[in-house]
């Protein structure tokens, strides 16, 4: 699943997202008018977070907003705060030293404890000292707030968070404490975390944000059936036959990214073809998925424990939908443990709960390249 942060092409092949970008549109406006705003994207992995979030940046650039771009990572060994060192770095190597100097100012020497390439852009005076860490902690904060704030002084500013999933803790305290702190600076924070993955501590900061009244949220779900053909053709630079489009709807569900996987892969494989104006698809082999899918998939699987695997493989033979009594009688295991199962498995994005008239509740396979591939 990708993990990218960085631009990616964005532009003519956007589909869709009316609401989501003219919400994003109007958090814009907010933080243009003076008023410091975080509006925080949640979504599935492939969903399209971080496309929106790219074109957010489009947008405010355009806009005549200044946009700074970071992202927190899953590996190992990243330092705290990253995803403002990698946004706040980028601009310190970038910025005009005049202006740059000025919004340092007084604070340079307290953001260079964490961004030296400052004191190397700045020169002299900005050596960096420690302090008692809880000291150190707090002059920190305010430090970085306060030059976020000089930096939106002259133009609207767009901070970009991506993949605050896996964020550190001390990350999203500088989040809240900017947010608490600079309520009137023209600062749009636009961050995106993949929902059911947000571990601890993201929730907290959440929760935290909202009390403050600063955090708009907006759940980003799939693409309608239309859009995803839409999507298609762009990606193609033509029309596809229907059954394309079924069956890429059938297997993506409307997440762009398990719908792009399996074009790139019959383009490559020659599967797909132009067919006068169309493009049009071989009959397929069986194991259909490509590698990029699949590993997506195992990774998920790999987070839970053999007997929830095993009792997958069943469902997966049962349907699309099963319901969890019939797994338990099936695999003559109890039932509350099958549901416990279940539930870890739903974590993991492999399985939906469709709630019914019946307490037991459907379940159903994620998309249809998770059952797909087992
Ligand atoms: N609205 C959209 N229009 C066109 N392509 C999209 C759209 N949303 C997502 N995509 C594409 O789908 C893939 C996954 O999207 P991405 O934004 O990386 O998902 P996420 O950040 O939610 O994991 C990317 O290749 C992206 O370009
Ligand atoms: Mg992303």
């Amino acid at each position: 699943v990708t993990i990218s942060t960085q631009l990616i092409g964005t532009g003519d092949t956007f589909v869709g997202r009316t609401h989501e970008s003219a919400a994003l549109l109007h958090q814009l406006e907010l933080a243009t008018g003076g008023q410091t705003r975080i509006v925080l994207l949640a979504g599935e992995p492939g969903i399209g977070k971080t496309c929106l979030l790219n074109w957010l940046a489009a947008r405010a650039v355009q806009e005549g907003a200044a946009v700074l771009l970071g992202g927190a990572s899953q590996s190992e060994g990243m330092p705290p705060y990253l995803p403002f060192l990698e946004a706040l770095g980028r601009y310190i190597r970038t910025a005009h030293l005049e202006a740059l100097r000025e919004q340092a100012g007084d604070i340079a020497a307290t953001l260079a404890v964490i961004l030296p390439e400052l004191a190397s852009r700045l020169g002299n005076g900005t050596a960096s000292y420690p302090l008692p860490p809880e000291q150190a902690r707090l002059r920190l904060f305010e430090a970085v707030s306060e030059f976020l704030s000089r930096i939106a002084a002259d133009r609207p500013l767009l901070l970009v968070l991506d993949d605050l999933q896996w964020a550190d803790g001390a990350s999203l305290d500088l989040l809240s404490h900017a947010a608490r702190t600079r309520r009137a600076s023209r600062l749009l924070i636009a961050g995106a975390y993949r929902s059911g993955e947000e571990g601890p501590i993201l929730p907290r900061a959440v929760a935290e944000l909202t009390r403050q009244r600063r955090l708009t949220t907006i759940r980003i779900g799939p693409l309608s059936p239309d859009e995803t053909s839409e999507l298609t053709s762009r990606h193609l630079a033509g029309p596809t036959a229907p059954d394309v489009d079924r069956l890429l709807y059938e297997q993506s569900e409307g997440n762009p990214f398990f719908a792009e996987e399996p074009l790139r892969g019959w383009l490559e494989t020659g599967a797909l073809q132009r067919d006068g104006d169309h493009w049009s698809l071989a009959p397929l082999p069986d194991d259909i998925l490509p590698a990029s899918i699949v590993a997506a998939v195992e990774q998920r699987l790999a987070r839970l424990d053999a007997p929830v695997v095993d009792s997958l493989r069943v469902a997966a033979i049962i349907g699309r939908v099963f319901q969890a009594s019939l797994l338990a009688n099936v695999t003559n295991r109890d039932p509350e443990l099958v549901e416990e199962g279940l539930a870890a498995a739903r974590q993991a994005r492999l399985i939906d709960l469709r709630c019914t008239a019946r307490s037991t509740g459907r379940i159903r396979s994620s998309a249809g390249a998770a059952s797909r591939a087992r």
